[in-house]
């Protein structure tokens, strides 16, 4: 089917040739005012400005839709989630609200162990009509990448379980799909006292299935003080590349220990969170071809520090945004959220944000030769803005709902 959108305010993020934007190439958000956009079998056929729209389409298809006084833009591409989850966790929220920290949390058993129990009770078809609903607001606010990781299973069956309803959720939905497996999340309880014995289910019963039945493009581990060292990921991240899977890896979020540079020394496409940088971390990751993955609603949510997202932009850092939604640290995968705040507490311009949020955001998942950007012959998966003043009233209203409707894959939300 062809479909014509004409009247376009400003049509956002025109590219035609795709690079990974670092440093103060984030701050150029090439756009064409009073535009036209061609959309053929849900990929982008054409664009321009409207007084070329006669010479370019001399026959208008059926299809005509009035963008009069909105802006479209590519949809957001959230490269780091944990949407598939059993049960929301606001009875710790109420802890947190009265003083308990994240940490403290964890150390009763709440935490990822307790949504960990929690998924391993529920069926493969509860979770994935869960993780549906979640995917499907996700598309009314824009999104139409995303990243799913495992990683509440801890169990050879839970993480199986994850990673099947994540394939599934890629069969069956319109929205781009990757899938990590995230079985190094947390130890669970039976190996408190042996972290080799769970590395080792990990590496000899978990990894064989997942690269069997291609169940995970990716591999993550959560490198953190209490949870896996900079080598334990190292042995997990070279045991996952036996079956093709690359890292994107949890580091620094609440201590600089040395992961940021083993992530770097194994070649991951993204390090994720970052909160916690020192000096020579921003150096490293500048100078490196690691994305650093920005999550500020988790540092919102657990009212940590923000990401430094100006020194590492001002060192010429290549970063992304997303959402992190899970269930302990960011319930909401509200990117048009992540972007305004990213501005409102990290100082970034509205057009970096908004090109970390798409097509660095696309790169983060390998998905820059299909999206984040209008350009032809990527995947017309769109957001309609309601009529606005100018781009930078998106993180400025950052309460209101200002998408009006979204483009995947020829389906309306
Ligand atoms: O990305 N930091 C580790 N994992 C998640 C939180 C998981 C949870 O609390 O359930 C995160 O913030
Ligand atoms: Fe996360």
């Amino acid at each position: 089917m062809t479909t014509l959108i004409i009247n376009i305010q400003q049509l956002i993020n025109v590219r035609a040739e795709t690079h990974l934007l670092q440093g103060a190439g984030l701050a150029e958000l090439p756009s064409i005012e009073h535009a036209f956009l061609l959309v053929e079998d849900g990929m982008i056929a054409d664009y321009g400005n409207m007084y070329e729209l006669e010479l370019k389409v001399p026959q208008l298809p059926k299809q005509v839709i009035d963008a009069a006084g909105q802006f479209i833009l590519p949809c957001w591409c959230d490269s780091h989630t944990h949407i598939v989850f059993a049960k929301s966790r606001e009875e710790e929220f109420i802890d947190k609200v009265k003083g308990v920290s994240y940490a403290e949390i964890a150390a009763k058993g709440g935490g990822i162990l307790n949504s960990a129990r929690k998924l391993n009770e529920a069926s493969e078809d509860e979770l994935f009509n869960s993780a549906w609903k979640r995917l499907e607001e996700l598309a009314r606010l824009g999104t139409g990448a995303i990243e799913i990781k495992s990683g509440y299973g801890l169990t050879v069956e839970g993480e199986l379980k994850m990673l099947r309803v994540i394939k599934k959720l890629k069969e069956k939905s319109p929205l781009s799909i990757k899938a990590t497996f995230l079985g190094a999340h947390s130890f669970p309880a039976v190996f408190k006292e042996d972290h080799t014995g769970y590395i080792n289910s990990i590496i000899n019963d978990m990894l064989p299935v997942i690269g069997n039945e291609k169940l995970a493009d990716y591999i993550d581990v959560f490198c953190e003080t209490g949870f896996f060292s900079p080598e334990e990921m190292e042995l997990i991240c070279t045991a996952g590349a036996a079956y093709g899977l690359k890292p994107k890896l949890h580091i620094n979020q609440l201590n600089s220990i040395g992961g940021l540079q083993k992530a770097i020394e194994l070649n991951a496409i993204s390090a994720d969170h970052l909160e916690t940088m020192t000096d020579e971390d921003v150096k490293a990751i500048a100078s490196s071809s690691t994305i650093g993955t920005l999550l500020p609603t988790a540092a919102f949510f657990l009212r940590m520090q923000y990401q430094p997202a100006r020194r590492l932009i001002d060192a010429g850092t290549a970063i992304a945004l997303a959402s992190d939604f899970n269930p302990g640290s960011s319930p909401s995968g509200n990117m048009n959220f992540v972007v305004a705040l990213s501005c409102i507490q990290m100082k970034m311009l509205p057009e970096e944000a908004i090109n970390a949020a798409t097509i660095n955001g696309a790169f983060a998942m390998e998905l820059q030769h299909e999206l984040g950007s209008i350009s032809v012959g990527k995947k017309a998966n769109l957001i309609f803005t309601k009529p606005i003043p100018s781009l930078a009233y998106l993180p400025y209203a950052f309460g209101s709902n200002l998408v009006d409707k979204v483009l995947i894959g020829e389906k309306f939300y």
